[in-house]
């Protein structure tokens, strides 16, 4: 697999610095809850650095990169394109020896997805709550973050969907799949309400 120290490397490449250090920020974090939740830190510090790799590719680079590489990409990531570097970020990871498991937190960093495992759930919160990160309700869900990640992933996804109602646009349905899911074990644990 590739060193942390290479990764920054190319990232600093191919990012702007505002995203470089959004990614940065996200290993850090990703750090701090793998150690919370007990997994591998090494494992979350590298897919959380490499989670935005593909944020940057130009819309028609981007286009091309799926059609060859055959990747499946559904209607809503053909009318909402941001949500394309999910995708081609974990098909891109391979070349850095990423596991699948890691591939997937990366694929599902952008909408969330019911399938995700802790990894996952690790990148997508530490993506959301990283340092250089900054909306109102964001010290609430870093403080969810540290008590339960079920719960602080369900607050980012309130934030996104609203966020996605009040711009009219479509909404991935793998993002309220998976808020469903956490939010019935929640009710059936009796943890809220
Ligand atoms: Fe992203
Ligand atoms: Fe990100």
């Amino acid at each position: 697999m590739e060193s942390i120290e290479n990764i920054q490397t190319e990232l600093k490449k191919n990012l702007s610095e505002k995203r470089y250090l959004h990614s940065v920020g996200t290993m850090k974090m990703a750090k701090i809850l793998a150690n919370k939740y007990n997994v591998n830190e090494n494992i979350a510090m590298l897919a959380g650095l490499a989670h935005d790799m593909a944020k940057e590719i130009p819309l028609e680079q981007a286009m091309e990169y799926i059609k060859q590489n055959k990747i499946n990409i559904d209607e809503i990531e053909k009318q909402n394109t941001a949500l394309l570097h999910a995708k081609i970020g974990a098909h891109m990871s391979k070349k850095y020896g990423f596991t699948e498991q890691m591939q997937n937190a990366i694929k599902y960093h952008t909408t969330g997805n019911p399938e995700m495992d802790e990894l996952a759930k690790i990148i997508y919160v530490a993506d959301k709550t990283e340092e250089t990160r900054n909306y109102e309700e964001i010290e609430k869900i870093r403080e969810l973050a540290m008590q339960n990640i079920d719960e602080a992933i369900i607050a980012i996804l309130d934030h996104d969907i609203q966020k996605n109602i009040n711009k009219k646009v479509l909404i991935h349905p793998d993002g309220v799949l998976l808020r469903n899911k956490l939010l019935l074990q929640l009710i059936n644990n009796n943890i809220i309400f």
